[in-house]
């Protein structure tokens, strides 16, 4: 009886512990919002932060961590964006700057790509900046 309870007690303080060590692992690298505003330059001629952004080439990015997706009310979005009914998370914004084409087919956001995890989470820390 005792063993039983003790395995179960066991159990119940692994599992979570264990939960734990994965969502760690899956959640992104905190970032650098200095580094991020150096990234951010990739991003700039077409995109804009801050009290006067407004939509440009690309729409603007405030609060965009959050956001839905073709939610800024002055930009003419791609049909593709539109439909893709993506919130901004993260890690879909992790995904999207990766590789844009490939989670969103069609949309109108030409960028290579970012491949650095870093770089990706320092231009997270740099956007979350802008509510
Ligand atoms: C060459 C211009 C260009 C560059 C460079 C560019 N973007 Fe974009 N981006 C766009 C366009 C255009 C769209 C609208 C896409 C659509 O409607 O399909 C867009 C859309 C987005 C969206 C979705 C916005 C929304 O309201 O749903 C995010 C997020 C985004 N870009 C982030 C970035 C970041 C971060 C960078 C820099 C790493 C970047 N973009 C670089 C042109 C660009």
């Amino acid at each position: 009886m005792i063993r039983l309870s003790l395995s179960a007690l066991l159990a119940l303080f692994a599992l979570p512990a264990m939960l734990l060590v994965l969502s760690a692992h899956a959640a992104p690298p905190p970032g650098d919002p200095v580094a991020g505003a150096a990234a951010f330059r990739k991003c700039a001629s077409c995109h804009q932060v801050g009290p006067a952004a407004r939509g440009g080439f690309g729409p603007q990015l405030n609060g965009i961590i959050g956001r839905r997706a073709a939610a800024s009310t002055d930009y003419a979005y791609s049909a593709a964006l539109r439909r893709s009914g993506i919130v901004w998370t993260d890690a879909a914004l992790a995904r999207f700057l990766r590789d844009p084409d490939a989670m969103v087919p069609g949309t109108k956001m030409r960028f290579w790509g970012i491949g650095d995890e870093r770089q990706i989470a320092n231009l997270l820390a740099y956007l979350r900046q802008y509510p």
